[in-house]
């Protein structure tokens, strides 16, 4: 068993403009999240993952760069930032910080030279070509609608860009840049950073001739995409004591394993994103489909065997990029607060390093914003308009934005419910507050011992005090059943159950099926019931044979 700090710790992602508004501007900042520490502190987080504060235009809530070595003015100072590292490292926590190197923004120095002229010094650093016949030099289309390719008229020439046209792609076969980025990453190493999320990582390797005949998923897994991470890893990452997790679009187990396998030099671990595509329909992730628990499992329970012993996963159910899990998996009316702690006591007892999405702790939910106006992101807003266009309703767009909407996770952080905007700010929020937060905010949290809150901490406790929770071999025991989620988690002599109720009906779960049998025959007399999401106490004497409430989750320690 290969022990490291990063597999035992629990994370805990931190959308900056979101969090914590300081001085009143409506914007989220630095010394808002230092104010806050204590907060983190006291759930049991170990490592922040902060998404980006480079100096950005914003077309892309910063994942838009314009100077990778400073801090954008409406986050704060290089000082707030040391501070805030300061903050973290005397309370024993640690800092990891988004990487963003696929693309940079247009208003980056290197792309302002490098659109002057065919022979700027810097032309090479993007990916530049001449249009065919008149047209884009491919057919690739923008993860933000429209084409991948944007005319420029200094030059006559096109240039790449997988996301917004104000986000070009780098061109990652320039020695140079992979240079430049080597030596920042050390830059931001050397003032002591825990290690970094690799923003789209899996898309820096671009096929070679840039051929036809797919949207921007040709890019992924492209042909150099290992020896570049594995030269990063050389230059720059196994100099230090650090944890890295590549954001990796599109990966079965067997790419995580490549980029991610022990004895490989690449990466601590990466995101993979089967899960968060099974609500997507055929013409992707607006039109979606019900999700059945029977695949959700399925994926789950491939993620944990196929990677045992070869490489670690991330576990994670929303992000700033997704929908809020309590109202995407969960219930987020009558049964938000067992259901939100369900879905918890899934992510803290899979293998694998857990990821909390800032707001999760409080089970925040999903907004619904009456129109277009009130919504910021621009996946959101070209989505609109695209669709707008292609014929569908206002209402139809409107409900598919209502269910993904990257805005839904992006609303600010509900501090408390009396003060105007949660708490969050004193002045105009950037994004209108959710207009839950008299019922759902962190002060609430604080004070009910009965809260997702607590759930949260206990749960972020109980794996600290068993390796099992940690290190455990995971094995599925009921594959085919609609409604309960129930698995073992096994080292050595110690052995964990977890039987999860996914739907709002209670449930009889007998499980002498003949895979559960063999696993737990002479364990059940002596369990020992570790955590459950209700506060009173289940009465069954056999955990063979459990009634479960609606969205019941029990972990039981067997031996
Ligand atoms: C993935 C990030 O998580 C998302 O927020 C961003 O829009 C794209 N990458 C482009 O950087």
């Amino acid at each position: 068993m290969d022990k490291k700090w990063w597999k035992e710790s629990v994370v805990y992602q931190i959308y900056p403009s979101s969090f914590m508004d300081s001085n009143g501007d409506g914007i989220g900042d630095l010394r808002g999240i230092i104010s806050k520490l204590d907060y983190l502190k006291t759930l049991g987080a170990d490592v922040i993952w902060l998404c980006p504060v480079y100096e950005s235009p914003n077309d892309d809530n910063g994942y838009d760069i314009s100077n990778y070595q400073s801090i954008m003015d409406s986050f704060g100072t290089m000082r707030d930032w040391e501070e805030l590292l300061d903050g973290l490292h005397t309370r024993g926590m640690k800092l990891i910080m988004d990487l963003v190197v696929n693309h940079s923004s247009d208003e980056h120095h290197w792309f302002v030279e490098s659109r002057k002229s065919k022979d700027n010094p810097y032309r090479d650093y993007y990916i530049w070509h001449p249009g065919k016949e008149g047209e884009a030099p491919n057919d690739w289309g923008s993860f933000f609608s429209g084409p991948a390719w944007e005319y420029d008229d200094a030059t006559g020439e096109y240039y790449l860009h997988m996301f917004s046209k104000k986000q070009p792609d780098l061109n990652w076969e320039n020695p140079k840049v992979r240079r430049e980025v080597y030596d920042m990453m050390t830059w931001w190493l050397d003032k002591g950073i825990d290690g970094f999320r690799m923003d789209v990582i899996n898309m820096i390797s671009k096929p070679p001739g840039l051929p036809d005949g797919a949207d921007g998923g040709t890019c992924i897994n492209g042909p150099r995409v290992h020896e570049f991470l594995q030269e990063m890893n050389r230059e720059v990452l196994s100099k230090y004591d650090i944890m890295t997790v590549g954001e990796t679009l599109d990966v079965t187990p067997e790419d995580a394993a490549l980029f991610a396998g022990t004895d490989r030099g690449e990466l601590s671990m990466v995101f993979q994103f089967e899960l968060m595509g099974i609500d997507s329909g055929s013409d992707g992730k607006w039109w979606g489909k019900p999700w059945k628990l029977t695949d959700f499992k399925q994926i789950f329970s491939k993620w944990q065997t196929d990677l045992e012993g070869k490489a670690w996963n991330s576990i994670y159910l929303n992000n700033h990029d997704q929908p809020r899990l309590v109202s995407r998996f969960g219930n987020d009316r009558e049964y938000r607060n067992v259901s939100a702690k369900m879905l918890a006591t899934l992510l803290h007892t899979l293998q694998g390093t857990p990821y909390i999405y800032q707001g999760e702790e409080i089970g925040m939910t999903n907004v619904r914003f009456k129109t277009i106006d009130e919504y910021r992101d621009i996946e959101t807003l070209n989505m609109y308009k695209e669709y707008l266009e292609k014929g569908r309703t206002p209402e139809e767009i409107m409900e598919a934005i209502y269910a993904k909407g990257r805005d839904n996770a992006r609303t600010p952080m509900q501090w408390n419910g009396s003060s105007p905007h949660a708490g969050f700010t004193t002045g105009t929020p950037w994004l209108a507050i959710n207009p839950n937060y008299q019922d759902i905010n962190v002060e609430q949290a604080l004070a009910d011992d009965n809260s997702i809150f607590h759930y949260y901490r206990q749960l972020i406790e109980l794996r600290k005090q068993h390796e099992v929770i940690v290190y455990g071999r995971y094995e599925l025991i009921n594959a085919d059943d609609e409604q309960v989620y129930a698995y073992t988690r096994t080292l050595g002599q110690e052995q964990l159950l977890v039987v999860l109720n996914f739907y709002d009906q209670p449930t009889r779960f007998d499980w002498t099926t003949p895979e559960a049998s063999p696993i737990l025959s002479e364990k059940t007399q002596a369990a020992k019931l570790l955590i459950v999401n209700y506060d009173d106490v289940p009465a069954d004497a056999d955990v063979r044979s459990m009634d479960l409430r609606p969205y019941e989750a029990r972990v039981y320690k067997l031996s």
